[in-house]
């Protein structure tokens, strides 16, 4: 079987209140339709096609260069029977339909394979769910003998009809041949004066089709994003979802309630993680790293046995065993910690190598700066990489120990096994092995205080 895609993101999405197009509002940093087309990709269709509407132009751009989707515009929103319809000439290398919203962000993979499978053959799939409160939803409609005869919407439903709460998710699977037709058979003679899609499904019917029903695991699958309340709950049921799987797969969080991630973690055994944690881009923990609360990280690699303590803020940095970081420190692009590392309290490093077993522990700036192994770098130290037009280089010799509250002017190179006294000013290299320090030479008078005159 040939399976082409069908994503519909035409909506105005007016309850969102906002200038972006709903699909591109986003759940775990992701646009809404990004979701759905990531899960469409897991089914190996041989085509996607999206129809689109509304900020048309912003929602192509945010999907440029991703070859694989075909776009067609669906100018005026007249349902979705009519959204889908602007969709059949694009879709002409499939013979399997599956139709999906791109404002449902949610539904799993699994969930859509089952769907799809029991439509192999050339058959006709619905995904329903069954809710406590069904209002706003199309209604499913079975006969005595308990098969689907046709759906209806909840604007065209009588009062029998309103207390069904089996729903229709809009998600369904169908032969494509088949579909072109039933499409050209809707009217829009209903309620809303729309051509509905979820007509098709009693031509289906009347055309001997016996309609296969799944459901999904969770009610949540189905659910659509019309406000931000809406987008609000996904969130957070995604969010559950990923630390879930997270604990399932052997990482301590303190509280699945309190982590976020927006993106993908890979992780070794036995890692922990306090609250208020965000993970963003792909981070990387390797065995036993530890992870103190209120800690933000982005594009990330950590090593073995690291301890992150809380309100640390790290971005694009690379840690390395055994290194321990924070509180409240702050890795930016480019920091590289060979292993090993200390850097504490109130320390910015930004491309930076700090070599085995440096510490760097308290109050410094350390920028464009080469540091070697074993290398004490005091409190207060700044690299003054910055001369107001180009950025230059600091180099520190392995052992090293640079003395509180200098300043290292650079371009600068600190010979190994140096010594800089606290204090200092270093404009020029400073020798291997010697002490080099700038300090005025400190005096004691004798001298009387001012008194306040009478
Ligand atoms: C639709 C279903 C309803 C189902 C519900 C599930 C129809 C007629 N009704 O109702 O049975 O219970 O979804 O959420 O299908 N869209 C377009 N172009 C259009 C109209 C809609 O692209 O002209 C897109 C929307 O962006 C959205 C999806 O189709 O992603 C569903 O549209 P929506 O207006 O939310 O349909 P409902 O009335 O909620
Ligand atoms: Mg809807």
């Amino acid at each position: 079987m040939k399976l082409g895609v069908v994503i519909l993101a035409a909506g105005q999405g007016t309850r969102m209140k906002s200038d972006l197009p709903k699909v591109l509002h986003r759940v775990a940093g992701k646009p809404l339709l990004g979701h759905v087309i990531d899960c469409a990709r897991g089914l190996s269709p041989v085509e996607i096609v999206v129809v689109y509407g509304h900020g048309g132009e912003r929602v192509r751009a945010e999907f440029d260069g991703q070859h694989d989707l075909q776009w067609v515009e669906q100018a005026q929103q007249l349902g979705t029977g009519h959204a889908v319809q602007q969709a059949m000439p694009a879709l002409n290398a499939c013979d399997q339909v599956l139709v999906l919203y791109g404002d449902v962000p949610l539904t799993r993979n699994e969930t859509l394979r089952e769907l799809v499978e029991a439509t192999a053959h050339q058959g006709f799939g619905l995904l329903t769910v069954t809710l406590a409160d069904p209002t706003g939803y199309g209604r499913i409609v079975r006969n005595d003998g308990g098969r689907v005869q046709r759906i209806v919407e909840q604007k065209d439903a009588g009062a029998e009809e309103l207390t069904i709460r089996e729903v229709n998710t809009g998600i369904m699977c169908v032969p494509r041949d088949r579909l072109s037709g039933w499409l050209s058979g809707l009217s829009n003679g209903n309620a809303q004066g729309e051509y509905y899609l979820t007509d098709v499904l009693a031509m289906a019917v009347a055309d001997g089709f016996d309609i296969q029903v799944r459901q999904p695991a969770a009610a949540i699958e189905a659910e659509g994003v019309n406000n931000r309340v809406q987008l609000a709950t996904l969130e957070r049921a995604h969010q559950r979802r990923v630390a879930e799987r997270l604990m399932t797969d052997g990482v301590t969080l303190r509280d699945p309630g309190r982590v976020d991630v927006r993106g993908t973690i890979t992780h070794g055994r036995d890692c922990e993680i306090d609250v208020n944690a965000l993970f963003e881009g792909q981070v990387t923990l390797g065995d036993r790293v530890r992870i103190g609360a209120n800690c933000v990280l982005r594009n990330v690699e950590i090593g073995d046995d690291v301890e992150i303590l809380d309100n640390c803020v790290i971005e694009q940095a690379t840690i390395g065993r055994d290194s321990k970081i924070g509180p409240f420190s702050r890795l930016r692009p480019g920091a590289e910690l060979v292993g090993g590392a200390h850097v504490g309290n109130f320390v910015e490093i930004k491309k930076s190598v700090i070599g085995l077993g440096s510490k760097v522990n308290h109050l410094s700036y350390i920028g464009d700066t080469e540091i070697g192994a074993g290398v004490n770098i005091g409190a207060g130290t700044i690299t003054c990489n910055y001369d107001g037009a180009n950025k230059h280089k600091t180099t520190i010799g392995d052992r090293a120990f640079i003395g509180s509250n200098s300043a290292l002017v650079a371009p600068v190179t600190i010979g190994e096994n140096a010594t800089i006294g606290a204090g200092s000013v270093i404009g020029k290299d400073a020798p291997a092995d010697k002490l080099t320090l700038t300090r005025a030479k400190q005096v004691s008078i004798d001298w009387k205080r001012p008194t306040k005159k009478k």
